[in-house]
């Protein structure tokens, strides 16, 4: 078992990797940035000299796919992508990056010469903002109704992931994470709980940029996710939603003035609702991959808060 990880230096990537190092895994990152500045903040030296750095785009779809085939990779946990504003403000280039970096993960996997297992990140962001939808738990089969191109991107990647199973049997999972918060978190449009976390355990103030619900997953969770969703011998192309624990931005804070008295005062939030829908029905996913870990938010928020303290030390 060889394991490329595509977006390995991000937030969600760092703590794949840290994961897989944990299991003994043969671990190949795929990122377009060398420094593992993320992953030496959640493993040591030793741990990150066992990983091998590849340097690259994940538009390069001859390198992607010379990687695979002569690296002997057998499964790849796909999480290179831009995030929502970037998209936003840059569909084109976002487009190139999200969709056809997918596209080339996944003729990457077809064209090996060996079966490559593959789990992906899709988002929440293929559903619509809350108001498009009744005030229910949306599951899997509800219509997607995206507001943004990052949202339409990743909604193109769970059909073209259907696609290449039906065409070439190549068997996927992808996940919807809402908003992953942790140790490693600081960009995107939902990084404002992580960034206030951060922010208590160095005794600055922060204003969250955005008000109203989010649902909240443990980043270390997620990465488990990822790497179930991969190793799963679960045939077929699917697509499950996540779902943590829903909160206003109002109770985040007073949760977080419960674990560290006086961060209420530190930290505001200011802005709008994130124009995705935040009640998600994740029964499918815990049906098909059981065991999976539910970090409450409380023990997640207190793990990063005290992760970014010792860092600061
Ligand atoms: N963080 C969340 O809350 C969240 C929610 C839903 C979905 N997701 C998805 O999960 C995945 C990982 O998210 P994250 O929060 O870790 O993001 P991140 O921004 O921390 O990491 C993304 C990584 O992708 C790499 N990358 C970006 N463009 C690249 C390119 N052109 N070529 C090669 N590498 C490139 C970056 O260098 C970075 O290391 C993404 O696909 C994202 O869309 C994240």
């Amino acid at each position: 078992m060889r394991v490329m990880v595509t977006g390995a230096q991000g937030c969600i990537g760092a703590w794949v990797v840290k994961r897989l190092i944990d299991r003994g895994v043969d671990i190949m990152v795929y990122d377009r940035d060398l420094n593992p500045a993320r992953l030496s903040m959640i493993a040591s030296k030793e741990e990150i000299d066992k990983v091998v750095f590849e340097q690259g785009q994940i538009e390069d779809a001859d390198r992607i796919k010379t990687l695979v085939k002569d690296g002997g990779i057998t499964h790849i946990i796909h999480l290179a992508a831009v995030l929502m504003p970037y998209c936003q403000a840059n569909p084109i280039s976002g487009g190139m990056i999200n969709v056809m970096g997918t596209l080339n993960v996944f003729e990457a996997a077809r064209d090996a010469g060996r079966e490559v297992r593959v789990s992906y990140a899709s988002s929440s962001a293929v559903w619509g903002p809350e108001e498009a939808y009744e005030k229910r738990a949306l599951n899997e089969n509800d219509p997607l109704h995206p507001a943004t191109h990052y949202g339409v991107f990743k909604q193109a990647n769970e059909g073209n992931a259907r696609v290449f199973y039906t065409a070439n049997g190549i068997s996927s999972v992808g996940l919807r994470p809402w908003t992953v918060y942790g140790v490693g978190r600081d960009g995107g449009l939902t990084a404002g709980p992580s960034l206030a976390m951060r922010a208590i355990a160095n005794g600055q103030p922060f204003t969250i940029g955005v008000t109203g619900f989010m649902d909240l997953q443990y980043v270390e969770d997620v990465a488990e996710m990822f790497i179930r969703g991969a190793i799963a011998d679960l045939p077929g192309a699917h697509v499950f939603n996540l779902a943590g624990e829903i909160v206003s931005m109002e109770q985040l804070i007073e949760l977080l003035d419960k674990i560290r008295p006086g961060a209420a005062k530190l930290i505001s939030a200011a802005g709008n609702q994130v124009p995705v829908a935040f009640r998600m029905d994740a029964t499918a996913i815990h049906e098909k991959l059981p065991g999976l870990p539910q970090t409450p938010l409380e023990e997640g928020a207190r793990k990063s808060i005290e992760i970014f303290e010792k860092l600061r030390g």
